[in-house]
């Protein structure tokens, strides 16, 4: 008689792969960890010649955001210019996948758990 867990194995992987898809979580490619979307190879075919992709997955901002880091690049960094289009597809990219985060700070603290204003106010002066 085979072990059990001869056959549990199999079925354990199969398991542990249909996760990430069960989660929702999009697929990334294994070298860069860039999403694989519509033009994730123009980004990575233009961003990862000087510094790895994480400098890139680990960032998140708005299209201007995105647009202004590559302006700074092009201005300081010897960032090539990009054709139009180009320029869209990776802004559009990264305006998708690498968006600004949302609720990455805690909430602001209530009034009443604040420490007592030691400043003069608009209120104590009047
Ligand atoms: C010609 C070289 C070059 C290319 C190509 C390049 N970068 Fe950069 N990038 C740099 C340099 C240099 C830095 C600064 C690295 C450091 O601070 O150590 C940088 C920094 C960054 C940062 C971090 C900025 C910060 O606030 O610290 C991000 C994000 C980034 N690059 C994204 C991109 C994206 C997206 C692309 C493709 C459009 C790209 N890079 C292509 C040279 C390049």
């Amino acid at each position: 008689m085979k072990p059990l867990h001869a056959l549990a194995m199999p079925t354990l992987g199969v398991a542990l792969l249909c996760l990430p898809l069960a989660a929702g979580a999009q697929e990334t490619d294994p070298d860069t960890g860039l999403v694989k979307a519509e033009g994730w190879e123009t980004v990575r075919n233009n961003c990862t010649a000087c510094h790895s992709a994480k400098l890139v997955t680990q960032n998140s901002g708005s299209r201007n955001h995105w647009q202004y880091l590559i302006r700074w690049m092009q201005d300081t960094q010897g960032l090539w210019e990009f054709q139009a289009e180009t320029e869209a597809t990776i802004l559009d990219y990264l305006a998708e996948h690498y968006g600004p985060k949302e609720g990455a700070r805690r909430p602001p603290l209530p009034r009443t758990l604040m420490p007592d204003n030691p400043y003069p106010t608009v209120a104590d002066s009047g």
